[in-house]
Formats: C-alpha cells, structure tokens, sequence
C-alpha cells in the first residue's frame, strides 16, 4: 500500500519558533498521501526536552480524531528558556500508520516578564531627550571562562536596535523590535548566537535608533510618541558545557559613543558619514576610554512580550531596470517595480563624496523625478564616503517606498556602472507566501502582482495605508477590506494576530476603536475631529472583522476567544451612539472613502453615511452572534440574534420604501444591503437588480470608494450578475481596477485616477501609489473567478468549496492555488477545442464540494474516466446549473464540452 506520511509540522504557525511566550502552543501538520479520500483517522503527538525523544515529557498516545490543526499542547507547564522537541503520527481511515514525522522544535523565552534581570540603559547624553539625536552605538567587553553549547540573546529597544557580536551583525531581522502599542505590548526578539562566541573575550555592540518610539510619526511632524529618550535592554545567556549558566547584561557598566548614523527616520531616511565610523567598535580590545557613560532608564518590564509577528526581512533583491536621464537634468535609476524597502550601494567613492539618494514612486507628464505625493516626507539616504574601499551601504532604520531614485553627488560614472553600483533590498514582514492566481489574460495577472506587491509593502510589521508619505500608519479600515485577500497571497496569522492584540489594547475605554492601530493620533489634539471621537463606521468594524476572517482562514478559535471581549466592546459602543440603539445615525465618519460620487473637493462618496453606518453595526452583530455560536454562549447569541434583528427592522424602516427600491440610488448603498443580508425575497432581486442597472448604465464603470469596492463583484457574482462582475474586471477605462495597469502601475493606487488619462495627477496631499485597500478585488478573484473557496461552517479549507464562475468566454482559463492550513488546494480551469476541463486538488484530511457549471451527467469525465464510480468521488447531483458533486483528497481532472452549456 502506498504511503501516509508527515509533513510540514507547525507550532505556532510557525516551523522554528525560536523564542515564544506562549504558554500553550498549537500544533499543526499536514498528511501526504498518494491515495484519494485520505482522511485522518487517529494522531500522536509527542513532545521532549532532548531530540532523541527518549523520555517524552508529553505523549498523547493513540488519539482518535481527525484533529491536524490549532491542536493544544496539554503537558505539564512549559518552562522558560527551553527548547521543546516535538513529533507526529498518524493513522488513516484504511488502517495505515505513518512513520513518526521528522522532529521539529520550538524554544520557549521568558514565560514571565518579572524574569527579566537586565536594566534598561541610555546613552547619558541622550537621557535629555534632544530631538533625533545621531544614532547611538553601545558597547561592552565580556568573558567567557570556557567552551559554551549554547547562547540566546533576548533584546529590545524603545527606538529600534541592531547588535553586533564581536564584529557581525547579529540575525537577518530588520526594524526590530517591530510597532506594538508600546505602552502595553513591547516585543523583544531571542537570538541564537552560540556560533558568534568564543571562549576568553568577547564584545556586544548595538546600534540604537530613535523608529517608531521615539522618532517622527504622522503627517503633524509629531516625535516621541511612546517617550523622548531611546533606551535598550539586552540579556545574553551562555550555557557552558558543564551545564553552568552565565548571564550578561545591559546595565549602567555599558559605554555609549555617536557612531557614523547622524540621522535616522522612518519616514525621513538617513545620513551617514563614513569618515565617523569607529572600526572595532563592536570587538574586544576596542579602545573605549573617550566614550560616555550609559545611565539606567527608569521603564517598565510588565509589558515585554516575546516576538509574535514574522520578523521584517530582506526577502527578494532587485536589480535597476535602467538610468534615466530626465528632462530636468536629474540622474535616476528605474527599479522597474514599485518597491517597499532601501537601496544599497556598492561603489568605490573617493574620500568626501556626498552622495544623495532621494526616492519617489512615479514621473511626472514630462518625466521628471515627482516628489509631491510624498508630503513632508523626505525619503532622503545621504552617504559621505570615506574613500576606504568599496562602500556598501543600506539605510539601518528607515525604508521607502519607491520605483525611482534620484542620484546626487556621483559624477563621472557610466549608466552601466551606476547600474552595477546599486540595488534594491525589498524588506518586510517575512510571511510565508501561500497563494498563487493566474488567468489568460496578462492584464489580470499584472493587477494580481500589483496586489502582491501593495500586501508586501504594507506588511512592515502593522498592516500600513501606504510606505512613503508621512503617514504610514495602521489604519484599520484598509486593513479590515484587505484581509481576506491577504490571507490568500500570504500567511498572515501571526501579523493580524499581533495587530489585533494591540488593537484591543488601544481599544477606548468606552469600545470606540481608534482611526489606526498602534494608536498614535489620539495624542495630539490637533487631530482630534471637533470633539469626536476618532473612531469611524467600515474603520473600527475591524476589531470584528478581521478576527473573525483570521478564525475563517486558520481555524483560529482561540483568538476569536481573546478578541471576543474587543469585539463586543465595539458593537456595544455603536450601540449606544445613535438615536435609537438600532441605527448608527451620528457621528464623524469616513464613509465610503474616495467614492467616486462625492461631492466636488469632498473625499467621502455619496452613499449616506448612516446607510454605511449602521449596515456595518448589523454585519458586526452579525459575527458576533456567529462569534457566540462558536465560543458556546447561548446566551449571548439569543441577545445578539435579536439585536441583528432589530437593526435590520430599523435599516428597512429608514433606507428601503415600501415597494422595496433602496432611498440611496449609489453603487455602494445597494452593494452594502446586499452583502450584510438586509433585504430579502423580491427586495433583494430588486436591489440586486438596480444595482447591476447601475453598473451598466454607467458604461461597466465603478463609482465606488474604500467601502463598497470589495464586495462589489462578490454580490454582483451572488446575484446573477457574474457577467457584470467580469466585465468591471475587465474594464480598462477610467475608473477601474486596470485602468492603473494600462498606465503601468506596479502596486495597487489609492486614487482611481492617481495619474488621470492625461499624465497629471490627483492632488499632491493624498495621492499613494502603494495603497492595498483597492486590491480587495484579489478575494473574488481566488474565490470567484478560479473558484477557490471554502464552506464556511467549517473553518480553515477542511471543507472546501470549489466553484469557479466562468467568464463566458471573456477569460479563457483562471487558476488558484493555495497552500491552506491543512496543504495545497488547487482550482484550475481552462476552456479550449470546445471543452472545458478543471483540475483539482484537495489536500489529505479534507474534502470538497465542487460545483461544474453547465457540466451534463453522461457528458462529463475524471481523468478521461466516465463519472460513475470514480475512486474519491462521493455524491453526485446534477441540476440546472451543473453537476454538485463531493470529493475525498487527491487530484482530479474534470472535462465536458462546452456546447453543454448551450441548454
Ligand atoms: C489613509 C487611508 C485611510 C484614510 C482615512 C488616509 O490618509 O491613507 O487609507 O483609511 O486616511 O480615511
């Protein structure tokens, strides 16, 4: 018999979860079996403190279930600073027992926050809190007594941090220790060094920058949100190898010097002066008498907590596509793409030279560097060299986003050595790619890169608006539309899942939700909107949203469990914010953002803004009654039911008239009742109707804003209207999702018609070239177009749901794949020489629901095989719109002629 076998084991979502404060892990795998219809029938799992596994501290033994995710470690407690081996086997249905998987492991860090030994410190001179003072370099010399086996570091900052041990740089994470909302959430990262050690001496350097904590955030030139002074706070534990363990510190004893970082800013860039380096800064025997003394930082420990998100990363490099030289006289280089992240250089400079590296996403009509768009933001990477050699260089703490850089201060270089001389290191949060769509046409497949590279742009550790102007923030209702998709491309579970904590953590005391999550607008009165709240309809809705989606996609009951009191806060905030608790009819809101229907100079679509408001409270009541269901409480499910109830009574009262036609005649109002289920019967043919009306008569034209654009497709698809759907896809004109691809974008705008048809550009104050909300078309094109979806009433893919809309004709193939919690699905299709085929493939340990549109019983193969009695196959049904049919895990190759579909 062939074989079942183990792959892909998961603790945490992750493969090597090197430091974790995670008390109870969940463990994840994924069977492999040739065989269709795999289905687990028993797991084991056991866990050790030694690889050899010789004596588990955990053995679950034979446990029947078909459990192969989130699955929870039940042992005796974890300790800290441990490593966990852990490994798994599996039985089938037809009796088949795996081999154990291979063992993989993950290492706990400080399970308490009151274990940390170390002091905060900062550089004397920086205790005053001067305003983005040069990089600060610190500094110790250590011994080792003997021969080590092992060596962790555990290190944060309040600004951002680099280390150095005996000369290297320590890890490939960058930014670190990521944007949490600092004051109740402060990641620390865990190092393995054991290979950077020595016995006898040693040193520890670490750059300390002023980031997100200290430095300039938000377009009010605001800085030290979270405090005024940088600080950083480092443990280094050696195990020797008699077993004896030392511990090293950050403490008062630590020297502190300016290094050649003279400036360093996120939005801002950075200015480094070569001739300021200090070789050997970061090794034993360096001469440290002129450098300053360090002082303890008077911060807390209570809020430490172990890395959650993926790390940010350089995770692709690229090279420049050309020198342009523009009709202004400026040297650039052309990335070809439009990218998230820093140039480095690699150039030998002569002594002095000032190069000047200035970014920006797009040219102007003449072609010319345009700068606008990126407000006060300056971008800006100086380099002074010091003619020693080749200089490499890459800013340290900043990035931009950019496709063009402009180059000052290098003459005399030839295009093809300027092209030689630099490339682009794209940086972000390390997510592990999941999915891939294509369909037959090019257009289509540049919209789905652009979407995967606004995702890659704006993950840099919170879910960003956009990576070059001065803004940059977490704002939550472009985070809450593009989840979904998001969850497609990549594997963002433990980047939503951090986000989301800080979320509640910012939440208001009163449940409003704050505009952006980490929360740094509320502290400047500046922004607050005349007394309002900042908290917005479509924007707080996130707090419900994207938990829920995160629970869909993986399975993830046990956040939904955290965020649950969150959530409720939020719906019981808008509760109490209207007229009647029922309708959400008062206060400031975004509205249908950028909706092309609003009103001259105004950035808020026409759709009423109670309409918008109170549609989201009943989807948000919507989850959480289903939110209820799943975590068991009765109670609160009977109050939300009625409550969801209530408002849908009061949404028909105030927005549809009696005979059933929708009060707001605007694309967005109809999509919204449409897709939160507030209308039924003939009201919903109507509205679906008027809706797809709308569409036509404006030519296969949008109107819609940050709010109705996501779902738009989806309800035109669920309503009958699929051929509509596909043609506003397929619409290149002004406004539409290619209209940016046929002036060449390379990311996802945030205007409609950032660059209008005749070169000039929406207004420089909010014009982002990098923007993802609009990208939200990317969820229909896996779910819809190549029709891979899921059963929702059971989470993470283990049902899945296959059922690709065709395109009648207008597409001629469209695949998906994604790699699932549970392993690759795939949904393929192609039309050609008068038959239609689809290829499947459903993971072991699920199964699938497929709908084959227009296929006919006797007409219709598997693998060239008539469809009775096909190994994997279960029911089969056909009705007027197809053959419904289920099947076990395994490939399969569908086909039937077109001509069927012609009944
Ligand atoms: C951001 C948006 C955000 C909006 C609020 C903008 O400046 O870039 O994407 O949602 O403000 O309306």
């Amino acid at each position: 018999m062939s074989e079942l076998e183990l792959e892909q084991l998961v603790c945490e979502y992750r493969t090597e979860l090197l430091g974790t404060d995670c008390v109870i892990p969940r463990f994840g795998w994924k069977l492999r079996s040739e065989k269709r219809n795999t289905r687990q029938q028993a797991y084991r799992i056991q866990v050790a403190d030694a690889a050899d596994f010789s004596r588990p501290i955990w053995d679950t033994g034979r446990i029947e279930s078909d459990h192969s995710i989130q699955v929870e470690y039940e042992g005796p407690a974890l300790l800290s600073r441990t490593r966990y081996y852990y490994r798994v086997q599996v039985w089938d249905q037809f009796g088949r027992q795996s081999q154990w998987s291979t063992a993989e492991w993950w290492e706990t860090a400080f399970l308490e926050s009151s274990e940390w030994k170390a002091s905060w410190i900062t550089p004397l001179d920086n205790a005053t809190g001067t305003v983005s003072p040069p990089v600060s370099m610190l500094r110790r010399a250590f011994s080792l007594k003997t021969a080590i086996t092992s060596a962790r570091i555990y290190a944060t900052a309040a600004g951002l941090y680099e280390i150095y041990l005996n000369g290297s740089r320590v890890g490939e994470e960058w930014l670190t220790p990521g944007w949490t909302s600092y004051q109740h959430r402060h990641q620390y990262q865990t190092y393995d060094v054991t290979e950077y050690l020595r016995e006898g001496s040693n040193a520890l350097g670490i750059q300390l920058a002023d980031g997100w904590y200290t430095g300039r955030l938000g377009w009010d030139k605001q800085s030290g949100h979270y405090g005024k002074q940088r600080a950083v706070l480092l443990e280094l534990h050696v195990r020797y190898e008699d077993g004896s363990e030392e511990t090293f510190c950050t403490d008062a004893s630590w020297k502190a010097a300016e290094g050649p970082i003279l400036f360093s800013g996120i939005y801002d860039g950075e200015l480094y002066d070569a001739r300021k380096e200090q070789p050997g800064w970061s090794e034993d025997g360096f001469d440290d008498l002129d450098w300053q003394e360090t002082i303890v930082a008077k911060l807390p420990y209570s809020q430490l907590i172990a890395q959650e998100n993926w790390p940010v990363r350089v995770t692709e490099i690229l090279t420049p596509q050309q020198v342009i030289h523009t009709p202004s006289g400026d040297t650039l280089l052309d990335m070809g793409q439009n990218m998230v992240g820093r140039v480095r250089l690699n150039l030998h400079l002569s002594a002095g030279t000032h190069l000047i590296l200035q970014h920006a996403e797009v040219l102007d009509r003449e072609g010319n560097f345009y700068t606008g768009n990126l407000r006060s933001a300056k971008q800006r990477v100086e380099y002074i060299a010091n003619g020693e050699g080749v200089a490499t260089f890459a800013s340290f703490f900043s990035f931009q986003g950019f496709r063009y850089v402009k180059i000052e201060g290098l003459s005399g270089l030839t295009d093809t050595q300027l092209l030689q001389g630099f490339t682009g290191e794209v940086m972000h949060s390390a997510m592990a790619p999941t999915g891939q769509f294509q369909c037959s046409d090019e257009r289509i497949n540049q919209l789905q890169r652009n979407i995967v590279w606004g995702q890659r742009g704006n993950f840099i550790d919170v879910p960003t608006d956009c990576p070059q102007r001065d803004e940059r923030l977490g704002w939550t209702g472009d985070a809450q539309v593009f989840i979904r998709t998001a969850a497609f491309n990549y594997q963002v579970a433990p980047f939503f899942g951090k986000w989301l904590r800080d979320l509640e953590a910012d939440q208001r005391l009163d449940g409003s939700v704050p505009f952006v999550i980490p929360n740094i607008l509320d502290n400047n009165a500046a922004n607050a909107n005349e007394g309002q709240t900042n908290t917005s309809a479509a924007w707080g809705d996130a707090a419900v949203i994207c938990p829920w989606t995160q629970y869909l996609c993986y399975g993830d009951e046990r956040l939904l469990g955290e965020q649950y009191d969150s959530m409720k806060a939020w719906v019981e905030y808008i509760r109490r914010q209207g007229d009647n608790e029922y309708l959400w009819n008062t206060g400031f809101h975004f509205g249908d953002w950028l909706g092309l229907d609003a009103k001259e100079n105004s950035y808020i679509g026409a759709t009423p803004l109670d309409l918008i408001a109170t549609s989201f409270y009943a989807n948000s009541v919507r989850i959480l009654r289903d939110t209820a269901v799943v975590l068991g409480k009765s109670h609160e499910v009977r109050h939300f039911s009625e409550l969801l109830n209530r408002i849908i009574e009061a949404f028909r009262r105030e927005f549809v008239t009696p005979t059933g036609r929708l009060a707001a005649p605007t694309q967005t109002a109809h999509v919204l009742t449409l897709m939160f289920g507030l209308v039924e019967g003939q009201d919903r043919e109507r509205t679906a109707r008027e809706l797809n009306d709308l569409v036509v008569n404006n030519k296969y034209h949008l109107t819609t804003g940050f709010v109705g654009t996501p779902y738009l497709c989806l309800v035109l698809s669920d309503h009958g209207y699929h051929d509509t759907a596909v043609r506003l896809l397929l619409q290149d004109s002004y406004p539409s999702w290619l209209y940016s691809v046929s002036q060449g974008a390379t990311t996802i705008w945030e205007h409609w018609d950032g660059i209008k048809p005749d070169g000039t550009f929406w207004s420089d104050d909010m014009n982002s070239y990098n923007h993802y909300a609009y990208g939200a078309i990317g969820d229909w094109m896996y779910r819809y177009l190549a029709g891979l979806d899921m059963d929702e009433k059971e989470t993470a893919y283990k049902t899945i749901r296959i059922y690709p809309r065709f395109a009648g004709g207008r597409l001629t193939s469209a695949s998906a794949r994604l790699e699932s919690p549970y392993g690759a699905i795939e949904s393929s299709w192609i039309e050609e020489e008068g038959r239609r085929t689809l290829e499947v493939q459903i993971p072991a340990n699920t199964s699938a629901r497929i709908t084959l549109s227009g296929a006919k019983l006797g007409r219709l193969t598997e693998s060239g095989n008539p469809l009775t009695d096909v190994e994997g196959i279960g029911a089969v049904q056909e009705n007027v719109e197809g053959i419904q049919l289920t099947a076990g895990s395994g490939t399969y190759r569908f086909s039937y002629p077109l001509e069927s579909l012609e009944v």
